[in-house]
């Protein structure tokens, strides 16, 4: 006997993202926003003076890349269940993208899911990380590697929030606006190596021009069955960065920049991208005060750490390639010896 579990039917999981000054948030469940000592310190007045719900608790987390972990889930989740929270009430997630991943991951798995909203006050967070409801945690095998699709109610990017954030993590936000650009969009990329992204103008379009794109790429395809793995542009390389210095060394946006130079070089051994385009990224990422080279101590152990990537399987490695100016390509079966001349590369300028 067979029997049908039809599950076909439409879930609109749709949401809008607000760009500009926070509007009055009114929710009538509770609602226990998420944030951490420093930007709570900083925003959450701010965000309570625009927040109305039927009870409202703050729960401060770690701040750092290195307390994204199942550990500080739990921490989250059992203060829910203190505060008697059930599946109608909300979590608002105030802060950069770990606290925006912590909080989405832990609304998918509170009581098998509940609401949350996106509060992003990074540059990076408002660009890329709180749009498109990737939510997760690390862990010892690398980034990202636990975690689940649960889009948010809704993203609001307030840019004043960046007017308290340190210089190096505005530039790490910068290295996701160039991903953007670089992979879809060759009109961007060319303004963005004229723009003037301190100007609070000029960074709320770069912000609107890469939501936009976000945008675009996660309504095709939501669970990164195709389109929305381009979006790790440098992240295949750069997620072992970041593992490999064990999220201490460099900040996201950081370890992206530079891997995004690996895959430039890998791209221009492929004939996919020219030198001088390759220059042209380099040039706007030194200009934007971003990394844009790390010393591989063990080739082999890098190379191997990519089959740990979501992308990839057990037999191979998927790379995002980015095509000229504009453009990417998702390819499989690369020679490995390509993939190691580029590794070298990076190798040989140890301690340079
Ligand atoms: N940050 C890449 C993505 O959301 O798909």
């Amino acid at each position: 006997m067979k029997i049908d579990i039809n599950l076909k039917k439409e879930i609109n999981n749709s949401y809008q993202v607000h760009i500009g000054d926070l509007p009055d948030l009114n929710f009538d469940t509770k609602v226990a926003i998420i944030t951490n000592p420093k930007v709570g310190g900083l925003h959450l007045k701010y965000l309570l003076s625009k927040l109305s719900a039927k009870e409202i608790y703050v729960i401060t987390v770690e701040d750092g890349e290195s307390f994204k972990t199942l550990a500080t889930v739990e921490k989250i989740l059992n203060n829910l269940f203190e505060h008697k929270f059930n599946r109608h009430s909300t979590l608002v997630a105030l802060g950069g993208g770990v606290i925006g991943d912590m909080t989405g991951f832990a609304a998918s798995v509170y009581q098998r899911g509940i609401d949350f909203v996106q509060i992003p006050t990074t540059l990076l967070s408002q660009v890329d990380a709180s749009v498109g409801g990737k939510t997760g945690v690390n862990n010892s095998y690398g980034k990202n590697l636990i975690g689940a699709f649960h889009q948010p109610q809704a993203v609001y990017i307030d840019p004043y929030f960046l007017s308290t954030l340190a210089k190096r993590e505005f530039a790490a936000g910068v290295a996701e606006i160039v991903k953007m650009a670089v992979c879809f969009d060759k009109d961007f990329f060319e303004w963005l190596e004229e723009a003037d992204l301190s100007d609070a103008h000029v960074i709320q379009e770069a912000i609107c021009k890469s939501v936009q794109t976000k945008a675009m790429v996660v309504s095709k395809d939501e669970k990164e069955k195709g389109l929305r793995a381009a979006l790790n542009y440098g992240h295949t390389f750069g997620h072992v960065i970041e593992n490999e210095t064990k999220y201490t060394r460099y900040l996201h946006g950081e370890s992206v920049a530079i891997g995004m130079v690996m895959a430039n070089e890998l791209a221009s051994r492929l004939g996919l991208m020219k030198t001088d385009e390759a220059q042209r990224i380099k040039n706007f990422l030194v200009k934007n005060d971003l990394p844009i080279s790390y010393a591989i101590k063990d080739t082999e152990a890098f190379y191997q750490a990519f089959f740990l990537d979501k992308k990839s399987s057990d037999a191979e490695i998927t790379f995002i390639i980015p095509q000229h100016l504009g453009g990417v390509e998702l390819k499989t079966g690369i020679n490995k010896e390509i993939v190691m001349d580029v590794l070298k590369t990076f190798a040989e300028k140890r301690g340079a």
